[in-house]
């Protein structure tokens, strides 16, 4: 199916998003790179180790990466995931380490070695891609596709009434990555926010019972509980990071996926972090458009739920 570089901010659904993909054995993860964002970029390391851990797979390397965006700050959400960024489970420390190759320098490295061949999965801020655009500027022609859960195209902003959190972390790497010329899919909240994981999903998990449907059954309560309570009034969870995922490696097809030109909001007002895709077009079935560069995700058919249930059972 598809090479990926797995670039995430782990967290509650990233580690969704990793557990995922690692039950496909036709994907194949090349290595995890880290980025502040749900908490901080070491913490994240020690989440993504430990999830790697549960299915047997620290031969993956993970690589710490960027600590704060490109102003020196970083805005983490312990309330969203927990301040372990695993649902304040407390689970043990990973018995494996990070790499000492910095994320950025990972990621370059690891597309020269493999040229047209990879594809960036990118979970969190996009810092690290960024560093990887300055580090090599030939990037774009060596990655074979980018695809990235942010944005809100017709969907409020989660962070801020403008904007989501991936983008608005660290909007002037966001520009520099959407607009670098590459192939990217953005997965926007526009769909993630329809892709709901109910407690019946959950219940399916606890009664599959296997170390992995008890591990995500446990994270999934701290997620729930933030969801009833700041965003549904209903228990059920977003799955933003699990279904960027499922369409990078083809598993859920866009039902409506425009390729347009997006740009990012670095002002100082209101809109920080706003994606501004040009969808003008949408009454004209989006002609092709100049300079459009980025598949922006607005439909799919909403079944990906009982897929992830599925695959986290199977
Ligand atoms: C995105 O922000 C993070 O909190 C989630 O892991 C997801 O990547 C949703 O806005
Ligand atoms: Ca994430």
């Amino acid at each position: 199916k598809e090479t990926l570089i797995v670039d995430c901010d782990t967290g509650i659904d990233d580690a969704l998003a990793l557990l995922y993909l690692l039950h496909d054995p036709e994907v194949e993860i090349r290595a995890v790179t880290t980025v502040f964002g749900n908490v901080d970029a070491t913490v994240a390391a020690g989440n993504t180790l430990r999830v790697l851990e549960l299915v047997g797979r620290e031969d993956i390397p993970v690589a710490i990466g960027a600590r704060s965006n490109w102003r020196g700050t970083a805005d983490l959400a312990p309330f969203v995931h927990g301040d372990d960024g695993l649902g304040n489970t407390g689970l043990p420390a990973p018995a494996a380490a990070p790499t000492s190759e910095p994320a950025a320098e990972m990621i370059v490295r690891l597309a020269r070695e493999n040229p047209g061949r990879l594809h960036v999965l990118a979970l969190g801020p996009l810092t690290n891609l960024a560093t990887a655009l300055l580090l090599e500027p030939d990037l774009p022609r060596l990655v074979k596709h980018v695809t990235i859960m942010g944005g809100a195209v017709r969907h409020p902003g989660n962070s801020t009434p403008a904007a989501e959190a991936n983008i608005h972390n660290d909007p002037e790497a966001a520009r520099m990555v959407l607009r670098a010329g590459w192939p990217v899919t953005l997965v926007p909240l526009d769909v993630t926010m329809t892709e709901v994981f109910t407690e019946d999903h959950v219940d399916r998990l606890r009664g599959a019972g296997t170390p992995v449907t008890r591990f995500v059954a446990t994270i999934l309560a701290h997620y729930l509980d933030f969801y009833e309570q700041n965003v549904f009034g209903a228990r059920g969870a977003a799955c933003h990071d699990p279904l960027a995922a499922a369409i990078a490696v083809g598993d859920v097809s866009p039902v409506l996926a425009p390729v347009v030109a997006v740009d990012v909001d670095t002002g100082d007002g209101p809109g920080r972090g706003a994606t501004v895709a040009d969808i003008r077009g949408q009454y004209r079935d989006f002609p092709a458009q100049r300079g459009a560069a980025v598949r922006v995700v607005l439909g799919t058919e909403r079944t990906f739920p009982e897929l992830l249930a599925d695959r986290l059972c199977g």
